[in-house]
């Protein structure tokens, strides 16, 4: 039997990446949107797993992530944390689900919370979220911050560029990642900014930030999976490390498949009853 099934396992928290950032112990962070992905990644030990809402494009083909809902949010959510024995399991509050009444959004935080089983939820945006952020957590629900480029917003800035390269639009993030952590987000998602105001962020707050895009300093990374394993074909920004191109294995196995179907090569002997 496999180590992993017969160790003890300890569940990561909240608690665990505070002392992982206070120890200077770096954070891993990967996407997952379903059980057997979940399941692998928890298995080669990630220590948090992010249910995006990424899951939007990579999942369901939409060209954002405004069109997914919060029903099929929990549907993911839930197929993850079914997996998931270690990590801990966050899971993003789709578009439309917590923007502008901090009561809509204490619901959809409830749902998430109780129809998944995930450990706590991810929503964009600084002050103009935060009333939003203090009623979630006054329910115990744990919240993590995520600045800079915010794709639910695509609308309103018409691009994916880097974000927060003027000095004034450093500072705005700067003060809304300073009012993310003294409201209680145990962790701040900074997304392509410019390194050296993404190490000055980590330097100025007290909770850990998890980069994509942002330079060496920050207390963790995140990717989406799909990206960093070469499942996704298009997408090549700059900030991203393909670590296997799965693309090419899975056609070329299937490639490979459909020659044995037509050839008759597949099943042989062996293989049938
Ligand atoms: O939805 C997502 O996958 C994300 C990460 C890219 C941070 O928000």
């Amino acid at each position: 039997m496999s180590q992993y099934l017969t160790e003890n396992i300890s569940k990561i928290t909240t608690n665990t990446l505070q002392r992982m950032r206070d120890q200077g112990e770096r954070i891993a962070v990967l996407t997952a949107y379903d059980y057997s992905i979940a399941a692998l990644l928890d298995m080669a030990k990630i220590d948090v797993i992010l249910v995006g809402d990424s899951a939007a494009n990579v999942m369901a083909g939409y060209k954002t992530t405004l069109p997914i809902t919060l029903d099929e949010m929990i549907y993911h959510a839930s197929s993850v944390v079914r997996a998931v024995k270690r990590a801990l399991v966050v899971v993003d509050m789709p578009f439309g689900t917590y923007q502008g009444n901090s009561k809509i959004a204490l619901n959809s935080a409830i749902r998430i919370m109780k129809e998944s089983g995930a450990d706590a939820i991810k929503l964009e945006g600084g002050a103009e979220v935060v009333e939003s952020v203090d009623r979630i957590l006054s329910a115990g629900i744990p919240v993590m911050g995520h600045l800079g480029l915010t794709p639910q917003s695509i609308n309103k800035f018409g691009t994916y560029a880097v974000r927060a390269t003027t000095d004034d639009e450093a500072q705005v993030l700067l003060e809304n990642a300073k009012l993310l952590d003294q409201h209680g987000c145990f962790a701040l998602v900074l997304e392509k900014i410019p390194a050296a105001l993404a190490k000055t962020v980590t330097e100025s707050i007290h909770i850990p930030t998890i980069g994509i895009g942002a330079g060496g300093a920050t207390s963790g990374q995140v990717l989406v999976f799909h990206d960093m394993a070469g499942v996704t074909q298009q997408f090549s920004p700059r900030f991203l490390r393909r670590y296997m191109n799965l693309s090419e294995e899975i056609v070329g196995a299937v490639e490979h498949y459909i020659d044995d179907v037509k050839s008759a090569n597949f099943p042989n002997e062996s293989e049938q009853y």
